[in-house]
Parts: structure tokens; C-alpha cells; sequence
């Protein structure tokens, strides 16, 4: 089973909203279609994914904000989990941010997502007593401040 990881191309974006979608990651609040217009082929972020057979079976968005590294949606297929995808999709990822310069990569997996962190835990990933803030700048259901 070879895997290669390239970024997203327009003929995949169905695909990788199906992927993120069965994978539990796609909420009603983050429009997945705006989120990859946003994100891919950028200098700081980009969509990968990872084909096999002519299948979209992993993708990460991945970037930067000058600082640290970020990823997103990290997923693979469910019937392609547990064979070493996930781990792959990372190190694509990693190497993504490396050949930028980043050198530090800092990950938010939701409160109710905790089995995932054993799958990070084991990629080298350490729980960082960190506070998570937020606050939305745009009113997502419509234009101006929120
Ligand atoms: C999380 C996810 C990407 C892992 O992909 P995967 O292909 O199953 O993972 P791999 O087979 O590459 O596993 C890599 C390592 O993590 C371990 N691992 C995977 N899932 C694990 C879990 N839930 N708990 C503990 N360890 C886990 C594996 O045993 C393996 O360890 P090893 O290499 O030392 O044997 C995949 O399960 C997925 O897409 N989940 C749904 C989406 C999701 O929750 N994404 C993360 C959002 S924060």
C-alpha cells in the first residue's frame, strides 16, 4: 500500500469534505468548503492529502502564523485507520512546516476528542499546561464585527 502526499487539488475537494465529514471533524459552525478555500495553496497554510489507488484516504490542513505550527483536521478514512496513516499524515505535515522554518508544532484536540491523544502521545506530542482563548473577530453568520 503506497500513500503519496501532495496538496489539494480542486478535483479533490469533495472527497476530503466526505473524508472530514466521516471522520466526525466537520461541525455545523465551520463551513469545510470555506475552510479549504481559505487555507489551501497559501505561503503560511496549505491542504494536504494522501492518495492511494486514485483515493483520497488522509488529509491535514497544515500552517503556520509566523511562529508556531498548526494542524486541522487531521484524518484518515475510517476503514484505513490503525495502519499507520495517521502517523504518515503527521510526518507530511511536519515536513511541511520544516521546510518553512517552523520548528515547533502546537495541536488543540477537543475536550470530547481525548481518545485521540493517545495516537498523538505516541507521535512525540506532550500535554503543554496551556490555556486556550478565543474570541470570533467576524460574525460568522453574516458580515461585520462579531
Ligand atoms: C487520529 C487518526 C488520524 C489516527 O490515524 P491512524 O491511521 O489510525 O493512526 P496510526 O495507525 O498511524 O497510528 C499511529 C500510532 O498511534 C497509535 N494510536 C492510534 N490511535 C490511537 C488511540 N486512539 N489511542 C492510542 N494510540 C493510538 C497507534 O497505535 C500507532 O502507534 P505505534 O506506531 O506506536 O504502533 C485517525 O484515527 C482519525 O482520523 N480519527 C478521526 C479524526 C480525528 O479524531 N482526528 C484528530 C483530530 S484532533
Amino acid at each position: 500500500m503506497t500513500v503519496i502526499f501532495r496538496p489539494l487539488e480542486d478535483r479533490d475537494i469533495d472527497a476530503v469534505i466526505d473524508l472530514w465529514t466521516a471522520c466526525g471533524l466537520v461541525r455545523p459552525w465551520n463551513d469545510p468548503y470555506k475552510d479549504i478555500l481559505f487555507a489551501r495553496g497559501e505561503a503560511c497554510s496549505d491542504i494536504l492529502v494522501g492518495e492511494i489507488e486514485g483515493c483520497i484516504a488522509a488529509s491535514v490542513m497544515v500552517g503556520h502564523d509566523g511562529h508556531r505550527g498548526v494542524v486541522y483536521y487531521v484524518s484518515v478514512a475510517p476503514e484505513q485507520q490503525g495502519k499507520g496513516l495517521g502517523r504518515d499524515v503527521m510526518a507530511a505535515a511536519e515536513g511541511w512546516l520544516k521546510a518553512r522554518g517552523v520548528w515547533k508544532l502546537n495541536l488543540l484536540v477537543r475536550a470530547e476528542n481525548d481518545k485521540v491523544r493517545g495516537f498523538y502521545e505516541s507521535l512525540g506530542y506532550e500535554v503543554e499546561p496551556r490555556l486556550c482563548m478565543a474570541r470570533k473577530l467576524v460574525d460568522p453568520a453574516g458580515e461585520g464585527d462579531a
